[in-house]
């Protein structure tokens, strides 16, 4: 038979592991902007900054009205002292006045996707 005492430590470390697990699960907060300042059909680059989210499983897309960019760029995934979460996604565009773009976000500790739309101020 196995080690009951064994057995019961064992019980403790997982449920403190998911205890602490669930007890730091944090939404990400999202930022959209550009690089440069917005001008028309000068390339810019596009960025979705995602920050403060724990755990680290997020999925970031970049939609250009409502479809989904393809082949983005993403920085590594990094972490601050506080054990939060930090993520850029990236992509260049070309600004026509016209088009939309957004930055959808999901994330098990958000209940639907959050979606921020990119404000352009011209
Ligand atoms: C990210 O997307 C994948 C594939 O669509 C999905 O299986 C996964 O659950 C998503 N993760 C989060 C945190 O939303």
């Amino acid at each position: 038979m196995a080690n009951s005492k064994e057995l019961l430590l064992w019980c403790v470390v997982l449920v403190c592991i998911s205890g602490l697990t669930e007890a730091t699960e944090k939404a990400p907060s999202v930022q959209v902007y550009s690089r440069h300042p917005i001008s028309i059909g000068k390339e810019n680059v596009l960025h979705c900054f995602v920050e403060g989210f724990h755990p680290p499983k997020i999925n970031v897309t970049l939609l250009k009205n409502n479809v989904e960019i393809p082949e983005v760029k993403q920085s590594d995934l990094s972490f601050k002292e506080d054990w939060t979460f930090q993520l850029l996604t990236y992509v260049s565009v070309v600004p026509n006045g016209k088009d939309e773009y957004s930055c959808r976000v999901s994330h098990q500790a958000l209940k639907e996707p959050k979606i921020m739309k990119w404000e352009q101020d011209y």
